[in-house]
């Protein structure tokens, strides 16, 4: 792993741990999506995906990080990311954000989804088609030779132009054999200038939306951010390698990559 301005760049074996173990992720989430419904215990998806990650033999990469309780992050309404699962159960109308990494071979995958919860309201509908294309607004930036915040700036403008806002308070980040590696990556288009991209960084992209303020909050439980005025927040996540050819999404599930087959 050579680095450049403090960022590792990934060598091809890197890079291969590193999509084997967001592929791995992604297939947790669409397990996860597969199950949301009124009247689920949010700890079911905890156990799901511990059951997954021992079929996988690999580790959840949540747990313990400093002092995190839970292998996912689970997050419902007007809670923001880092929410525990628990007892609760879903309701009709909820929106629900899933955040999820394993350690593969030393290399960790972290990725997350947002899901309506039975049938709910065009506006958190919309809050969560909006935050899902930003993702996808910035994802589009992440090629050589762009600035890594060209990201932040094309996710605010795509999510202020449809009338939401990004949180300023959490950011996505380079990931490799650590969680959190260098470059930040904020959502947001901060004063300064950030390091260029080149081919073979990896960086986790992660926009948090709001349907109100920005400014969050973070409960009792020293964990659960939630938005200060309730209103509800919306989560999607990738993890992406920059190559010659553009961005690579490493979080895709093998329903993903199947998708075009189909049984007679
Ligand atoms: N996807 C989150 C992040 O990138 C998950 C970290 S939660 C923690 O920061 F519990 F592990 F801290
Ligand atoms: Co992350």
């Amino acid at each position: 792993m050579k680095k450049n301005h403090g960022v590792f760049i990934k060598n091809a074996r890197e890079v291969a741990c590193l999509a084997e173990a967001n592929c791995i992720v992604a297939n947790i989430l669409d397990a996860a999506g597969d199950i949301v419904a009124p009247g689920l215990p949010t700890i079911r998806f905890e156990e799901l995906a511990r059951d997954m990650c021992a079929d996988c033999r690999v580790r959840p990469a949540f747990l313990g990080y400093y002092g995190y309780p839970y292998a996912i992050c689970c997050s419902v309404n007007e809670q923001v990311v880092h929410g525990f699962p628990s007892a609760r159960r879903l309701e009709e109308g909820d929106i629900v954000s899933i955040d999820m990494g394993v350690i593969f071979d030393g290399f960790v995958g972290d990725a997350a989804r947002t899901w309506p919860v039975g049938s709910v309201s065009a506006a958190h509908m919309e809050l969560m088609r909006v935050t899902e294309n930003s993702l996808y607004m910035g994802i589009e930036q992440a090629r050589p030779g762009n600035n890594v915040y060209d990201i932040g700036a094309a996710v605010q403008r795509y999510v202020e132009a449809h009338g939401f806002n990004v949180v300023r308070r959490f950011v996505g980040h380079g990931v490799g054999a650590k969680m959190h590696e260098k470059p930040e990556v904020p959502n947001f288009r901060p004063t300064a200038h950030g390091v260029t991209l080149q081919n073979g960084m990896v960086i986790a992209i992660e926009p948090m939306v709001t349907a109100g303020t920005y400014e969050v909050d973070i409960l009792e439980d020293k964990w659960t951010a939630v938005t200060r005025d309730g209103k509800y927040a919306a989560h999607f996540e990738h993890s992406v390698v920059i190559t010659q050819m553009g961005p690579r999404i490493l979080s895709i599930s093998d329903r993903d990559l199947n998708r075009h087959i189909i049984s007679a």
